[in-house]
């Protein structure tokens, strides 16, 4: 049987017998997938032009008497069909390939950043996706489509589902010793929102500047950019950020990562935390606290929360961008009292609040204890990992220092001198397919690169921010090795 052009519509080339040939595998699929298998062969041939528009389909009858299926498989692939706007159907009888649908589309661009697969890159902030707990996940979905409510389903509370702002107020107060009241807790989409929530907010009050550490994330200063607010870079010292210029500026908004400075890795003193706070203090200000890695700790307890000492001058932002996956999407939100009303507020209009079902995935992962199992497991392989990164830079640039690694997922590499100028380390290193970021590239405000607690940096010393929980062993003794071979 061939495909005709239909009477009224533009006029569509024949396809020929194979258009229907081309059904046939899924006509022969086993009985319970055929209907679907049909379907999905129908969409195909339109989609990628096989049936041009204005093509008319053989009667229901006659398609189901060639592919020897039930009649009423082809009657409801051609409604489905037609409902989606694949097909049509004429006044009388009769079905055509719809005309909208248009043969080969281009493919939308994808701009996630993506590395060659053979290149070895050390970006900083990564965790090993391959980990990711993909049947516990899996469980907790499907525990939550069996037991959730359909209420449930409606609009979310703008601060999250309570289920899951209990268990993350039990766990951030557990783990991160943070004051942690389920009321007080909000479910955002990453550290990213919960900045741009909290920046918006406080320029509708007349805030316009907002400090930023020095050398500090980029993602900070873009997003406070953003929401309207001039970032001032503010230099750090080998405890955290230095208290002289942070008086000396005029901002009442600090953003900081004291946990695990981005990127220098350094931990911020007991002293300078309560320097930071008694700042605040003195000018009505707020500190917002990034525990953007803050679960990843090797060799030492894990410093607890700055919020945990003053939760009236701390926000506190974190998420499970390191932890499980940054797709996810998924963080959280703890502002001082007089800003809660505000910043829920402001959730409400940007987005009417975090989709339920990963709310309510996650709450099921964290209660059962998942979330604490995924984060030793990832523990330990990073360790391993990070140690791989150490001895390698010993053995292939010896008399090199690597600071930063008591915690997270990444390390600061400063080589001797005679690796240097950093311009030359760089290009050769390109040449040789590694990717590795300089210190200096984090500098906002033109810092020579910053402390590392490990006394000056020369202008010829090469200062690299290594990120390595989401290579093997193996591949960073190769990008390492790679290196030593290119300089
Ligand atoms: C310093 C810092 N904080 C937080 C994040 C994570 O942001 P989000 O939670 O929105 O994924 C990043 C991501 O690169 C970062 O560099």
């Amino acid at each position: 049987m061939t495909p005709s052009t239909g009477p009224d519509g533009p006029p569509g080339s024949a396809a020929g017998s194979a258009a229907w040939e081309l059904l046939l595998p899924a006509a022969s699929a086993p009985a319970r997938a055929r209907g679907r298998a049909l379907q999905e062969s129908l969409r195909d041939a339109v989609r990628s032009g096989r049936l041009t528009p204005g093509t008319r389909l053989p009667s229901s009858r006659d398609l189901a008497a060639d592919l020897k299926v039930s009649r009423g498989l082809v009657t409801e692939a051609y409604e489905q069909l037609t409902a989606e706007g694949y097909l049509r159907s004429g006044q009388g009888a009769g079905t055509w390939v719809g005309d909208a649908v248009r043969a080969a589309r281009p493919r939308p661009r994808d701009l996630a950043p993506r590395s060659p697969a053979d290149r070895v890159d050390f970006v900083p902030g990564t965790p090993d996706l391959s980990l990711f707990p993909r049947s516990a996940w899996a469980a907790a979905q499907r525990g939550v489509l069996a037991d959730l409510p359909h209420e449930s389903l409606g609009y979310p509370d703008p601060r999250g589902l309570p289920g899951l702002r209990t268990a993350l107020a039990e766990l951030l107060a557990r783990r991160r010793g943070v004051v942690a009241d389920p009321e007080r807790i909000m479910v955002v989409s990453g550290v990213a929102q919960a900045t741009s929530l909290l920046a918006s907010v406080l320029h509708a009050r007349g805030t316009r500047t907002a400090g930023v550490e020095d050398p500090g994330s980029p993602q900070h200063h873009a997003l406070y950019a953003a929401a309207g607010l001039d970032a001032v870079p503010l230099p750090l010292d080998d405890e955290g950020l230095a208290t002289g210029p942070l008086y000396a500026s005029d901002v009442r908004l600090v953003v900081t990562t004291p946990a695990h400075q981005f990127p220098t890795g350094i931990a911020y003193s007991a002293r300078r935390r309560a320097e930071l706070l008694d700042w605040a203090r003195s000018v009505d200000g707020l500190v917002l606290e990034d525990d953007y890695d803050g679960d990843f700790r090797y060799d030492r307890a894990p410093v607890g929360a700055l919020q945990g000492l003053d939760p009236e001058r701390v926000a506190y932002t974190g998420s499970v961008s390191k932890s499980l996956a940054p797709g996810l999407r998924l963080g959280w939100l703890l502002v001082p009292d007089w800003l809660a009303d505000a910043v829920v507020e402001r959730k409400r209009t940007t987005d009417l609040g975090h989709p339920t079902l990963d709310q309510a995935v996650f709450a099921r992962f964290v209660e059962r204890g998942d979330y604490d199992r995924r984060l030793r497991v990832c523990q330990r392989a990073y360790r391993e990992r990070r140690d791989a990164l150490v001895a390698a830079l010993a053995e292939h640039f010896p008399g090199s220092r690597v600071t930063g690694v008591a915690a997270g997922l990444h390390a600061i590499a400063t080589l001797p001198e005679r690796f240097g100028p950093e311009e030359g380390f760089l290009a050769r290193v390109t040449e040789a397919d590694v990717a590795v970021r300089p210190l200096t590239a984090y500098a906002h405000g033109g810092a020579a690169g910053g402390p590392a607690g490990e006394g000056p940096v020369t202008a010829r010393e090469v200062r690299l921010v290594l990120g390595y929980a989401h290579l093997t062993p193996g591949r960073i003794r190769e990008g390492v090795a790679r290196m030593a071979r290119a300089v």
